[in-house]
């Protein structure tokens, strides 16, 4: 894929965290955290119970990290990044790893080929159909083909390449059926839009 991405800009975090229920019992993740700034703003203002960014270059996981030192030591004990490639990553075990009721995995995709982006939804889609109990929540600035039947909701989000990109949300795990109960911050629930 090319090398110069778009990035998410900060006003828009919040609308990304609110898609989950309980951030206390809740992983954030990242797939191409980039320089990790919403991935520690997820850890540092989002109150998440851990927040994982994974990079797959070195100068930008090197980015993320020296961003990590910087924040108070109970945040960095909660912040992680990772450098791999996501496709060489069993997202399954590490979610399996981590025991919490509810993961946020944030993609923003736009910029993977189509090959990866088919790659990673099935990837997703197969932990989610193993995983029933885990709430996974995808927040994705491209639709992943394969999860077209757990889309929840269309969101606006502001990105560095212009304003309310509209971002696909998708909810694994039993507890897809109780999504509504969350709090929407400026989401057009599927199914509510007509
Ligand atoms: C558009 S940037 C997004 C950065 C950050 N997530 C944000 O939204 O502000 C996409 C990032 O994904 C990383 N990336 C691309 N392919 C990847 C892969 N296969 N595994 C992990 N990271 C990848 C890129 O290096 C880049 O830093």
């Amino acid at each position: 894929m090319a090398r110069t991405y778009g990035e998410i800009v900060q006003p828009s975090f919040e609308d990304v965290f609110a898609q989950t229920l309980d951030r206390k019992a809740t992983v954030f993740v990242d797939i191409g955290s980039g320089k990790g700034l919403i991935t520690a703003a997820a850890a540092l203002e989002g109150g998440y119970a851990k927040a994982v960014g994974i990079e797959k270059y070195r100068d930008k996981y090197d980015d993320s990290m020296q961003l990590r030192s910087s924040m108070p030591e109970e945040i960095q004990q909660r912040l992680d990044f990772t450098l791999s490639d996501i496709a060489d990553l069993d997202l399954r075990d590490l979610i399996q790893t981590w025991a919490r009721p509810e993961v946020l995995l944030f993609c923003n995709n736009l910029a993977f080929g189509h090959g990866m982006n088919g790659r990673l939804g099935r990837s997703i889609r197969e932990t989610m159909d193993s995983l029933p109990d885990v709430r996974i929540v995808v927040v994705a600035t491209t639709p992943f083909e394969g999860l077209t039947d757990r889309l929840d909701s269309l969101i606006p989000l502001d990105m560095t390449w212009g304003p309310k990109h509209e971002a696909s949300v998708y909810v694994g795990g039993d507890a897809h059926h109780d999504h509504r109960q969350r709090e929407r911050v400026g989401s057009i629930a599927v199914g509510e839009a007509c």
